[in-house]
């Protein structure tokens, strides 16, 4: 489903050059659930975004279900983020005027039009079926990141990125995120590429992809 060839990520710095990501090749198949870990600072979000084409690489080339986005406009990009990419992100991201429902509803504005039963059923897979008219400050962290979960998933995605998850959360709370994160993985078959500093989440995976400054630096089958 995913595959990136060499991909290497430059900022210019003045007359110096930053390298984020420095020749990273990686394969994730369709229905993968993959670990990505490593120090902060290595590159992981920067990996992460290229993966979810909110960025382009310097170099290399990104294959995504065998077509290749790195020589996509930044037009078709957000098109293809729109139909094929959720994502969900360390400190959830919600707008704190809108209820949940509004917040998932957001989730499919751009990818096709609002329809609000199947928000509510977003809503309802990550357990927040009494909780639809909540404003993101009446709601505890880890029901927050349930809000963002059923946002990223309620236009149904093959591909569900994940940056830092639980970060935010107590370990209860992070407990109860990925047990929904590995059901949906189970059950509906996303693939999802999920980044994490914590050992005991990552485990819920089946690969974790070790990253150190900007290199995939070793594999391993959980
Ligand atoms: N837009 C940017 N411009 C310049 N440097 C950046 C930019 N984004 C990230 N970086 C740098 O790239 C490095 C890797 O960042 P990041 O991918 O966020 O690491 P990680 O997620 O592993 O902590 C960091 O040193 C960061 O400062
Ligand atoms: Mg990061």
């Amino acid at each position: 489903m995913i595959r990136l060839e060499n991909i290497s990520k430059v900022y210019p710095m003045g007359k110096r050059k930053l390298t984020v990501l420095n020749g990273v090749s990686v394969n994730i198949e369709r229905g993968e659930m993959v670990a990505i870990m490593g120090p902060s600072g290595s590159g992981k979000s920067t990996m992460l975004n290229l993966i979810g084409c909110l960025d382009k690489p310097t170099s290399g080339s990104y294959y995504l279900e065998d077509k290749e986005v790195s020589r996509l406009n930044s037009g078709e990009l957000a098109q293809v983020r729109s139909q094929k990419i959720g994502f969900v992100f360390q400190s959830f991201n919600l707008l704190p005027r809108l209820s949940a429902l509004a917040n998932v509803e957001l989730g499919m504005r751009y990818a096709g039009g609002v329809d609000r039963r199947q928000a509510r059923e977003a809503l309802e897979k990550v357990g927040l079926a009494d909780r639809t008219s909540h404003r993101p400050n009446e709601l505890s962290g880890g029901e927050q990141q349930r809000v963002a979960i059923a946002r990223a998933l309620v236009k149904n995605p093959p591909l569900l990125l994940a940056d830092e998850p639980t970060g935010n959360l107590d370990s209860h709370s992070g407990e109860e995120i990925i047990h929904i994160l590995t059901s949906l993985h189970a059950e509906q078959g996303i693939t999802l590429v999920m980044i994490t500093h914590e050992l005991k989440i990552a485990r819920y995976c089946q690969r974790i992809i070790h990253f150190s400054d900007g290199q995939v630096v070793k594999e391993e089958k959980v």
